[in-house]
Order: C-alpha cells, then structure tokens, then sequence
C-alpha cells in the first residue's frame, strides 16, 4: 500500500526524521485556520494524492499568509491530477530553501536485496534525475545481513558527492530512513526533496512510503489507513475477517477454495450468465484451504452484504479439507447468519469425501440450498436464480 505524503511524515518523528509541522485540511477555511495555527511567516499548501509530480501540475501553492493558504487550498481542493481527485491538502511550514536532495531506500526485488539511492541533485523527479544526470545519482546495494549502518551511509553519501558540511548529517539521515523501512516493514522510502535551509538545518520536505502488505499483520497501527484504503465497505469488512474478497459489478455472488478455481468459477458464471439476461458475478472471494464454518460464515455474511447479489454460487472442491467439513461448515454458517441468508445458495460440492458431504447438506441445509453435481450446472443454476 503506498502511503499519502502526510502519512508518510506522521512516521518521521518516531525515527528521528527532521520535518516542518502540518496539518491535513479538507477545506479552505480549514487551511486558513492551520496557517494560523502553525504561524510561521509562509506557508506551502501541498495536494494530498498517491501520484507523483505535483508540484508541476499545479498541486503545490505558497502562502504568504493566512489568507492567502485559503485560497491556495480554494485552487487545489478537487483539482484532478493525473486521474486523481485531490480531497486533502497538507499545509506546512515554508522553508528557505538552500539546496535540495534525493535520498531513498528500497527493496531491490531483482537483486533480492536492498538499495539505497542518493542524489545531491534533488527536487525533480527521481526518473527525470536518472535520465538528465545520471552520473548524479548513486546506487548502493545494501546486504539485507549487515544493513544500512552509518559506515556504509558515509559511503553513499561520499560517493554522491555532497557538500562537505553536509554530507555527515545526510548520511545520518539515510540510517534513520532505513530504520523507518525496517521498523515499519516498508518496501520504499523516498524523501524528494530532502533540503538545506538557509539557516543551515536538513529537512525531509516530503515522503514517499510503500508499506509491504504481506507485513500488516505485524503492525496494528497501519490498521486504520487501510481500511481508508479499501474501495468499498464490503472489501474492508472482507479484509477485517482475513479473506480475499474482491468485489464486482454483478449479481452472483461467488466463493470457492482456491485463487484458481475461484476465477474459473468467475469465467463459467459469466458464460452461463449470457444465456440468463447477461447476469454476472459479483465478487471474487477465495476461503483458501480451510473451509471451516467461521470461514463459510464470514464468507456468506460478506456476499450477502451486496445489495446487488441475488444468488450465490458456493464451489468447493475438498482436498485436506474434506467435504464433510465443508458441508458442515456451509449448514453452520446458515444457522449462524438465520434470516439474512435470505437468498438463494448453489453449492457444488467435489473431491474427498463428496458423498458423505452431499449427505450432509441434502439432510440438514435449509430449503434455500440448491445441490448441484457439475460445475457448469450450478453455474447455470445460480445465472437463472440470479435472474429470475
Ligand atoms: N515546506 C516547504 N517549504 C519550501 N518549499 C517546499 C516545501 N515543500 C515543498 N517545497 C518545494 O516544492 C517542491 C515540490 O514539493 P514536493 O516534492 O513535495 O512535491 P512534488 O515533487 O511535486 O510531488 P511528488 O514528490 O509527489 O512528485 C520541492 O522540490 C520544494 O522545492
Ligand atoms: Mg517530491
């Protein structure tokens, strides 16, 4: 997940980060009020949007004072960059500038390793740098094993050839950025511009963060940009439960055990759809290997959260986890979600222990289940509830 400008600056001061206060406003009256608030002599107003290149489309406006930052936020507030709508925008504290850097840490997937990237030429943009200079930007390899100590950022930093009065503290700098990558299990950190003021103080002006999504189990406090991440309230509540959910435009809903089989699913319902008024799925949603009843439940509950769903397609084939247990755990969920099971259920059932399975729902499931022997025929099962 990568991580607004403002996000990425809130994470600064637990490494130790110099960076200018700010505050995230929604409205011009609100960038005003900040301005005041933070009482500095001027002011930046900065779009807050997950695209790079702000500044040059018009994302980036300095106040000289209060008034001033209001309509600056007046002029970004909704603008469209680059296909994306600007609903926030930091305002912070204007800095004299004096030089300006590059400085970043990465995962480097090719080389199964790190890298750090730094740049005494920064404020454009790091591919703009590459092309125009490249002899300007450095690339350093980092061991995973002995990461990025302080030697080895001396040793960027010397090899990037900044200034002399400067090149310990960014070095410093570099160490703590790949601190923040490590403590917060990102897979990039990039403050572009990193600057020199004229009084002579380093500031990390903005902030790149990609957090490593295999890793937000490890950090609850991630938690709530994420789910301000989510598209929709049915994919945050899917995400809540741990499943692999996707929500999608049509009308049956869909589960199965497995990624595979699960978008096979996705393709016979939407040819069987075809035939039915052009019904489709309406979800992508893989309960993985363990089908247990708390699974199936979460599952259902999710689907049946779709307003648009009119019937759902349970495909199931038992591998370690038999058929039975499936069974079990579909006439479990029905049980624990009662009335709002309130729409038809298709339920294929196959692989390990399928008759004592098909046993189990054919005696036990409420009359809304629907048992079918094939793929295809629940699919077209499903396609015709979901129509009719
Ligand atoms: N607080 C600040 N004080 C003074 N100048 C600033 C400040 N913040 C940004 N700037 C100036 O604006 C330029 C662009 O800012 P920034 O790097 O945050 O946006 P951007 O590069 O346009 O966006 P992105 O990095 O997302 O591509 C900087 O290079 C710097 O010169
Ligand atoms: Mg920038």
């Amino acid at each position: 997940m990568d991580l607004y400008e403002y996000q990425a600056r809130s994470l600064y001061p637990k490494y130790g980060v110099p960076t200018t206060d700010g505050w995230v406003v929604t409205t011009p009256e609100g960038a005003a009020d900040a301005a005041t608030e933070l009482a500095p002599s001027a002011t930046v107003v900065k779009a807050q949007v997950k695209v790079g290149g702000r500044g040059k489309a018009g994302g980036i406006g300095f106040a000289r004072d209060p008034k001033a930052a209001g309509e600056a936020a007046r002029e970004i507030l909704g603008m469209d960059i680059k296909g994306h709508t600007v609903q926030r925008v930091l305002v912070t504290e204007a800095v004299a500038v004096s030089a300006e850097y590059y400085v970043s840490v990465l995962v480097d997937r090719a080389r199964s390793g790190y890298l750090a990237i730094a740049s005494a030429q920064g404020g454009m943009e790091i591919e703009t740098l590459a092309a125009t200079r490249p002899d300007s930007l450095v690339r350093a390899p980092i061991d995973p094993l002995q990461g990025l100590d302080l030697a080895k950022a001396n040793e960027v930093v010397g090899a990037a050839r900044f200034a002399p009065e400067v090149a310990g503290r960014v070095a410093e700098i570099l160490v703590k950025l790949w601190d923040l990558l490590r403590g917060e299990d990102a897979t990039l950190v990039e403050v572009n511009p990193l600057v020199l003021s004229e009084d002579g103080r380093i500031w990390a002006l903005d902030g790149k963060v990609t957090l490593d999504d295999n890793a937000a189990f490890r950090h609850p406090a991630h938690t709530e940009w994420r789910d301000a991440e989510a598209d929709s309230p049915l994919e945050a509540r899917a995400k809540a439960a741990g499943l692999n959910y996707v929500k999608l435009d049509g009308q049956v809903g869909v589960i199965g055990n497995g990624a595979g089989l699960v978008m096979s699913t996705l393709d016979v319902v939407a040819y069987a759809g075809e035939k039915c008024g052009g019904v489709r799925p309406a979800n992508f949603l893989d309960i993985g290997g363990g089908a247990s009843q708390q699974v199936m439940a979460d599952g259902l509950a999710v689907i049946l959260g779709d307003p648009s769903v009119r019937s759902v397609f349970v495909n199931v084939f038992g591998g370690i986890t038999a058929c039975d247990e499936v069974a079990r755990g579909i006439v479990e969920a029905l049980n624990v979600l009662g009335p709002a099971a309130d729409r038809p259920i298709v339920v294929r059932l196959d692989g390990n222990a399928v008759t004592e399975g098909r046993a189990i729902l054919a005696a036990h499931a409420p009359p809304q289940v629907h048992l079918e022997d094939t793929m295809d025929a629940a699919a077209s099962r499903a396609a015709q509830l979901a129509q009719g």
